[in-house]
């Protein structure tokens, strides 16, 4: 086996801290991970960092908006962050933050090389100002009607309706996003890298091993469009890092995410004895560097990123690594149908390693998407895992206890299936190092498959009941269960915990890929216990059910504040409708008879409305601003002719109106006394 030692430094990218991790994340995540476990099994130094992307407009708008610092939401949503990381196993080395000073010394100091080298460029450039909000728009905040289709409301870069791409400027009737202002044209100096400085080395390096071939192909067409000048500094008010000599201009989040990854990994060395930023970073550095990416961040990452590093006088990655897109039951994660599954509603249902199982599974070396079938993923967790792993050790085990002591046998009974296990290692350790990680389940389940078949055909149930056969049957379930040890080994890197349960069972150290070639024999293992559970149907409904209370609950709330998605301060008016939509409304006049707590629901409020006879139970999104006894016989305005809707907590017949900015203002439409329940409010 060619396995001398390496030193290896993998990052993932840097999730944006405004918002929650959700699965489609997970794949790269846990992906990277596998890849990290593995290589850490092979006895390598192989060293993960990551950290949160901090910096940017909606981070700043974001914040306002709740009323709080930039850095008081990035600290809670670096806590969230590392809480659900944790909880899926991936074992970061070093999880940091771009808003850190390490980040800033390396910023300034890519910056300022790549400026004394004349890579920077000054212009001055024309853009939409918001002249309520004083601040430059950039193209996601300014609304309007597309230039080329007419539809209303699309972004300032591109339509969603047509597919048209425009600049702002184009736009027409544009407005601004966070304030409804209509935006004007304001001129202000920006400072630009010359990409095209690097166009020779950006050529080869992209054709020399470092992408995959799908990627170079890619970026061939970018070549072919002409590098242009990357636009690298905003205007205040912006949350970033100033650029050393130009107060009042920021680096744009893009500048300072990827070199986020230099950063966490200098706040390690500062805190590991023996480990030299230099070493990985220096030019010649004869340590690898990878980056695992989604493929929607492709150009960040394979020209300015390398181009950057290399006119800072930094070493380039050996290679980047782009996966695809994550869909679910076939489609793009949807709110509505409950898909967009965050991190956290999935811990509340699931056990993580299912999902990096399932992931695994699916995940080749290829940047194709990748789809989280719910029923395939049952099934296949249910067969592969409790159905074929887990059942070797829980056929062969409870004899052992039972009847040996714990003690395993002197030999191995069956060398040649042994040895064929055992051989089976090295295509299984190529299939993880070339991120084939479908191949290499494969190829650990059909190892699986011996194993029940060789356990069928030995019947250790019918020899226990053989006079005379002690040694037989401790004999097979000793092979038995050294079977089972070299797949959990096998399967490490993607069932961390399961396998740490299982080196528990089994008495054992934590296994390196060498130590599975040799068996354990006359030694005494444990008592077993189920190492994982078969996922119930009614789990994932469950998940698929609570994914959209978080939607309910979300839009509840954004009745008033229904900027919660965009982060958006104030929405524009919306779609305009016709008298005949509007008169579809009936709007009535309600008394709040009860008003309860829903078990569960963070937002909701279970209300029970009376409409002159009529009772409706409906759920409401205002549990932030309105104990239950604060409602109980208040009068309120609802839509008494919505088509009821299913949640999880039940049925609800309506809806509540409200208003408020959000949080603790939010005030349910209050009528005076004098109305009447049942009565119409037009
Ligand atoms: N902050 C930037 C990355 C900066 S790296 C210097 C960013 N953040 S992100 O939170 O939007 O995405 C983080 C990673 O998750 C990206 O690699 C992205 O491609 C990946 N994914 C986000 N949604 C995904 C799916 N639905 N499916 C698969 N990967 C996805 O981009
Ligand atoms: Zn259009």
């Amino acid at each position: 086996m060619n396995n001398k030692p390496r030193n290896i430094l993998v990052t993932s990218a840097l999730p944006y801290a405004n918002g929650p991790i959700h699965i489609g994340h997970l794949v790269e995540y846990i992906q990277t991970d596998i890849w990290v476990r593995f290589q850490k099994m092979r006895g390598h130094q192989c060293i993960y960092v990551c950290a949160d992307d901090a910096h940017g407009t909606p981070i700043m708008l974001r914040a306002r908006q709740e009323g709080i610092e930039p850095e008081q939401l990035i600290a809670r949503v670096a806590k969230e962050h590392r809480a659900d990381f944790a909880a899926f196993q991936v074992g970061f080395d070093n999880y940091h933050s771009t808003h850190s000073a390490e980040n800033q010394w390396f910023s300034n100091t890519i910056y300022e090389r790549n400026r004394d080298a004349g890579h920077i460029a000054k212009r001055t450039i024309t853009q939409a100002y918001d002249p309520v909000e004083q601040m430059f728009l950039p193209d996601r905040f300014i609304k309007g009607t597309c230039p080329k289709c007419g539809a209303e409301d699309q972004y300032g870069d591109n339509c969603e309706v047509c597919g048209a791409s425009y600049s702002p400027a184009e736009l027409k009737n544009p407005v601004s996003a966070v304030s409804g202002a209509t935006p004007e044209q304001r001129e202000s100096d920006h400072y630009f890298f010359k990409l095209a400085d690097f166009e020779t080395l950006l050529r080869t390096w992209t054709r020399s091993g470092h992408l995959q071939t799908e990627v170079a192909n890619k970026l061939d067409e970018w070549f072919e469009t002409g590098l242009q000048e990357w636009d690298i500094s905003r205007d205040a008010p912006y949350f970033g890092f100033e650029i050393p000599d130009h107060p009042g201009k920021y680096f744009y989040v893009w500048l300072d995410a990827p070199i986020g990854y230099m950063a966490s990994f200098k706040h390690l060395c500062d805190n590991t004895d023996g480990l030299e930023f230099d070493h990985f970073w220096a030019p010649d550095s004869d340590a690898e560097l990878y980056h695992f990416i989604g493929k929607d961040i492709i150009y960040f990452h394979t020209l300015f990123w390398p181009a950057m590093l290399h006119g800072a006088g930094y070493r380039t990655p050996n290679a980047i690594f782009t996966h695809g897109f994550l869909t679910v039951d076939g489609a793009k994660m949807s709110k509505s149908r409950g898909t967009f599954i965050k991190a956290r509603t999935y811990l509340d249902h699931l056990n993580p390693e299912y999902l990096r199982y399932y992931f695994a599974a699916k995940l080749g070396a290829g940047v194709d998407d990748i789809d989280l079938n719910l029923e395939d993923f049952t099934q296949r967790v249910n067969s592969d895992l409790v159905g074929k792993v887990v059942n070797i050790a829980s056929r062969c085990a409870g004899f052992i206890s039972k009847r040996f002591d714990g003690k395993l046998s002197e030999a191995i009974l069956e060398q040649a299936l042994f040895d064929d296990f055992a051989q089976a290692g090295d295509r299984i350790a190529e299939h993880y190092e070339k991120r084939e990680f479908s191949r290499a389940v494969r190829e650990i389940m059909a190892l699986a498959d011996r194993a029940n078949q060789y356990i069928d055909e030995m019947k250790p149930w019918v020899v226990a009941k053989q006079a005379g056969e002690e040694q037989a049957l401790q004999a097979i379930c000793s092979m038995g269960i050294n079977l089972f040890r070299v797949l959990i080994g096998y399967l490490r890197p993607i069932l961390p915990a399961t396998a740490d349960a299982a080196e528990k069972f089994l008495q054992i150290e934590p296994l390196t890929w060498d130590a599975l070639a040799t068996p354990i024999n006359r030694h005494t293992i444990g008592k077993f216990k189920p190492l994982m559970t078969r996922v119930e149907p009614k789990q994932v409904e469950s998940m698929l059910e609570h994914s959209k209370e978080d939607l309910a609950a979300q839009s509840a709330a954004a009745e008033t504040k229904p900027a919660t998605d965009s982060a958006l301060a104030k929405e524009p008016i919306g779609e305009t409708i016709q008298f005949d939509d509007f008169a579809k409304l009936d709007l009535r006049i309600a008394r709040i008879v009860k008003a309860e707590h829903v078990d569960g629901a963070d937002k909701l409020l279970q209300l029970t409305l009376d409409l002159d006879g009529e009772t409706r139970n409906v759920f409401a999104g205002i549990k932030s601003a309105y104990a239950p006894e604060d409602l109980e016989g208040k009068l309120t305005v609802m839509v008494a002719n919505l088509a009821p809707r299913k949640m999880r907590f039940g049925v609800s017949e309506g809806m509540v109106l409200a208003a408020g900015p959000g949080g603790k203002e939010l005030f349910i439409l209050n009528p005076d006394e004098g109305a009447l329940p049942g009565m119409r409010v037009k």
